[in-house]
């Protein structure tokens, strides 16, 4: 959290029923903050702050926006002219306008009031001379709680998330095993990014603790990457019998390569400390290069024990020296569990 000086509102996009752990979590870092709302599943978060919550160390903030206005009661008809009229005079132009709504059945109900709203919002702001094409102009959200609320805000394109509403909408790949073959390439795209092409080329190896029924292991084949799968349950579809798939029916807590492999990728239902401890190991002993994996959360107290299991993950690489890099964020496809990429960073040792 860096620090400003006039108190700022700052509206979080979050997974609904996740609007307490996403509060808590932006307070962990902003402790003198406020909590403007946080209703339950309503899917968002407002936090009032001196400082500036940044959306890249929270996990369960989707989103971060600084709010610039808001209208409370707008009119059924004729929206346009009280939403124009709350636009700010600062910043003067923007790159994109984003109308959004809540990730809920509600919001999704006002999806199409807002399709059909934005061309006629985005002409009006293109005859001010408000918009203009470059990439680095902060964004312009607009976003809908309801049919009668608007709250007006804007973001950094280098300091936020990429996707209208924070999600990145995939297509299921039919020929994929799994629905959970989405939360992979979503951490790939989302955790990794622009590093994709470099971290993720054929040739590699991995190894993939929980593989069954294989939509994990599939993210990577398809990426001509070679899998150990490890798991008791049966494989299927496009993973069983393919020539870049080992099965062995083990334990994956016990299991080690005998070779270092490029990537580990881990999906098990386990307490989260366990599995962060493990993953130390794979990452702090050179083990695995890179590892993504989920830490499924307990029903109570969530954000305290994901921060704990994560602070203990980083002692222990602390201690033996190794330099990495984490990144932790609950993923649209993530429900009860957050997912984490881990790796060695620069050469891997402290000097
Ligand atoms: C959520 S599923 C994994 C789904 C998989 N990522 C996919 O995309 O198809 C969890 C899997 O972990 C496996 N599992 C749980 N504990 C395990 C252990 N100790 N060793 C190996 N596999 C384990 C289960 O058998 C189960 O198939």
């Amino acid at each position: 959290m860096n620090s400003t000086h006039a108190p700022t509102t700052f509206l979080l996009y979050c997974r609904p029923g996740f609007e307490r752990d996403c509060a808590e979590e932006a307070q962990r870092h902003a402790p003198r903050s406020e909590i403007v709302e946080a209703t339950e599943n309503s899917g968002f978060v407002r936090l009032r702050t001196a400082g500036k919550p940044d959306y890249n160390a929270l996990i369960f903030a989707r989103q971060v926006i600084r709010e610039l206005g808001h209208v409370e009661t707008l009119p059924e008809r004729d929206r346009l002219t009280p939403i124009l009229a709350a636009l700010p005079v600062a910043p003067e132009k923007f790159s994109a306008l984003w109308l959004e709504t809540p990730d809920t059945n509600e919001g999704k109900e006002l999806s199409s009031f807002t399709r059909r709203f934005a061309p006629l919002l985005e002409e009006a702001l293109k005859s001010a001379g408000r918009l203009a094409e470059s990439a680095s102009l902060p964004r312009l959200h607009l976003f809908f709680p309801n049919r009668q609320r608007v709250i007006v805000g804007s973001t950094e394109p280098s300091k936020s998330a990429a996707w209208q509403m924070g999600i990145l909408r995939q297509k299921m790949p039919p020929e994929a095993p799994s629905r959970s073959t989405l939360k992979l390439s979503e951490a790939f795209e989302v955790l990794l990014g622009a590093d994709q092409t470099r971290l993720l080329r054929t040739g590699m190896t991995a190894v993939d603790l929980g593989a069954a029924p294989g939509g994990w292991s599939w993210q990577l084949i398809r990426r001509g990457i070679k899998v150990i799968a490890i798991d008791n349950g049966p494989l299927k579809g496009a993973v069983l019998g393919h020539p870049l798939v080992e099965h062995l029916r083990v334990d994956g807590f016990r299991y080690r390569p005998r070779r270092p492999v490029d990537w580990l990728v881990c999906d098990m239902i386990e307490r989260p400390q366990r599995v962060a401890t493990l993953m130390a190991d794979w990452i702090g002993s050179g083990t695995a290069q890179h590892a993504i994996f989920n830490l499924k959360l307990p029903m109570k107290k969530r954000v305290e024990t994901v921060y704990t299991a994560l602070a203990d993950l980083r002692k222990q690489l602390d201690e033996a020296g190794v330099r990495y890099r984490l990144v932790a964020r609950q993923l649209y496809h993530d429900r009860e569990e957050i997912t984490v990429y881990l790796g060695r960073a620069g050469g891997g040792r402290k000097k």
